[in-house]
């Protein structure tokens, strides 16, 4: 009889040493109370810490000050934009990028306090812990090269040369090849992790710029997206080629995956569509198939990343600083939770707490701000919109415009009436339209910051030819 019993034992102990991180296979635990899921949150530069066994947003974790504080000013010392998110496969660390600052946070889970932090290469974007839960890898868009970081004592211990603006680093279930992406060459880097050398270059994806890509839980596929101009890049892994390049939609920001009753599903947040499409892929080498699409609750979906079961996927919101958690199976948003201010980048962590409650450490920096959107036409310019969004700040608002559909080589001016004042407009700010791909302009990310709340009616702003 003892000898079956240790089996077991044995068996149990190498269990709970070796998490299953999402996207998994279909078998992995269900959603725990270790688990968390944290969201980098752009303009409080914060992480959001959530509990995904209850839908409770614990705190947030600050990485600074909220934009334009002190950011701006000469004697501030610590991180902005917290937007990039990695963690350990053991769950006891996550990484986090400031883009502003080039900084990478380590961050341990247990206790969410900072355990190193490292002044990286210009724009460093995204980053991953590679399989020795130790060193991070992360992406500087500003130079050809990907940094390798020690995530415990902090400094760069070494780099990878790579195409012009490495944006994002995964790497292969086995830990030995690190798959890169660009925005500034249509192509995928395969890196030997032990050699840290490109082996192999994937040419022809859809465009030169992609911010973010992400593995089939079999790691055999890879889907890359182009934000700017909306497709996302299907690459098979085992035969390393293109298969198929999807018309996903105006600004594509992340891909990720679920496996729902045995069938492999991609998933890709469309921001200006405010829906996640869902295709089906019945093998590597096969094009995905549309299926439907998960409408978001809110405004402008973008990181996404499922539960290790399959059965969720959790979106954040970028524009109404809220994250969505879906069910797999119907397609359908069963709960919505409000997070920091500007969400980008979304991890799921199994068990990254396993013991005590996970709430040191947290604050609510961020949480609980107002937000407002209006989605308005750009007056006299058939087709042209404007998204624009007013977010509380300390002492002054931000009024971000995304145009759309504009006119290239055009000024707008972005107009509001103040309450009170007879219908007097008053100009906020003027944007040119950046040319893209599609004979058309759009301003991805006009901001300006004022006093607007109280001021203004955001049901007057007006958006115009100059
Ligand atoms: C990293 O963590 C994973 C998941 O727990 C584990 O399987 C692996 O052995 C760890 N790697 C090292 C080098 O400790
Ligand atoms: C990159 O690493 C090489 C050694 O592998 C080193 O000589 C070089 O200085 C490093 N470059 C930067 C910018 O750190
Ligand atoms: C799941 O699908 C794979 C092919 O994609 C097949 O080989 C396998 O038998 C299926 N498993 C079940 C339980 O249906
Ligand atoms: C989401 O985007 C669609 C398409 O642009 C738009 O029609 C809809 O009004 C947006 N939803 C919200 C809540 O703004
Ligand atoms: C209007 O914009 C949409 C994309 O948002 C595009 O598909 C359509 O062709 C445009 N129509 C015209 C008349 O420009
Ligand atoms: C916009 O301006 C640039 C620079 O002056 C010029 O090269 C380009 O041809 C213009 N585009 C259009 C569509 O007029």
């Amino acid at each position: 009889m003892k000898g079956p019993v240790l089996a077991v034992l044995v068996f149990l102990a190498t269990r709970t040493l070796a998490q299953i991180q999402a996207p998994a296979l279909p078998g992995a635990p269900l959603i725990s109370s270790q688990d968390r899921i944290y969201t980098g949150d752009q303009t409080s530069n914060t992480v959001t810490v959530i509990k995904p066994s209850t839908n409770e947003v614990l705190g947030t974790i600050a990485l600074g000050d909220q934009r334009l504080t002190d950011v701006l000013g000469p004697q501030y010392l610590q991180s902005i934009n917290s937007h990039g998110l990695g963690f350990s496969r053991d769950g006891r660390y996550i990484c986090s990028i400031s883009v502003s600052s080039n900084t990478v946070t380590v961050i341990k889970t247990e206790d969410n306090s900072i355990i190193s932090q490292t002044f990286a290469d210009r724009a460093v974007h995204e980053g991953f812990f590679s399989a020795d839960n130790r060193t991070v890898w992360v992406a500087s868009r500003g130079t050809s090269r990907v940094d390798i970081i020690d995530g415990l004592n902090g400094g760069i211990i070494g780099n990878v040369s790579t195409k012009p603006g490495p944006s994002k680093v995964l790497f292969s279930q086995d830990g030995k090849l690190a798959y890169v992406n660009h925005i500034r060459s249509p192509t995928l880097d395969i890196i030997d992790v032990d050699k840290r050398q490109v082996v192999q270059t994937i040419t022809g994806l859809a465009d030169v710029f992609s911010s973010d890509m992400m593995l089939s839980a079999d790691g055999k596929s890879v889907w890359v997206a182009h934000k700017m101009v909306g497709k996302v890049t299907v690459i098979d892994l085992q035969n390393r080629k293109v298969v198929t390049v999807l018309d996903t939609g105006t600004e594509t920001n992340h891909p990720n995956f679920a496996v729902v009753n045995n069938i492999t599903y991609g998933f890709v947040t469309v921001a200006a569509l405010n829906e996640t499409k869902v295709y089906r892929q019945d093998a590597p080498s096969l094009a995905p198939i549309y299926v439907g699409a998960i409408q978001s609750s809110g405004i402008e979906p973008h990181g996404l990343w499922p539960s290790p079961d399959n059965t969720r996927m959790y979106i954040v919101n970028e524009h109404s600083d809220t994250v969505d958690v879906a069910d797999t199976a119907t397609l359908k948003v069963i709960d919505t939770l409000n997070v920091g201010q500007e969400g980008q980048a979304l991890i799921y962590v199994a068990e990254a707490v396993t013991s005590g409650s996970g709430t040191q450490n947290l604050g609510r920096q961020g949480l609980d701000m107002r937000i407002d959107n209006s989605l308005i036409p750009v007056l006299d310019q058939r087709n042209a919109s404007a998204l624009v969004t007013v977010r509380s700040s300390t002492g002054l608002d931000m009024v971000q415009v995304i145009g759309r559909n504009l006119q290239p080589n055009t000024t707008y001016e972005v107009s509001a009436s103040c309450n009170n004042c007879n219908g007097i407009r008053v100009p906020l700010v003027s944007f040119t339209g950046q040319s893209n791909a599609m004979g058309c302009a759009t301003a991805p990310q006009v901001l300006s910051f004022l006093k607007f709340h109280g001021v203004y009616d955001i049901d007057t702003v007006q958006v115009k030819r100059a």
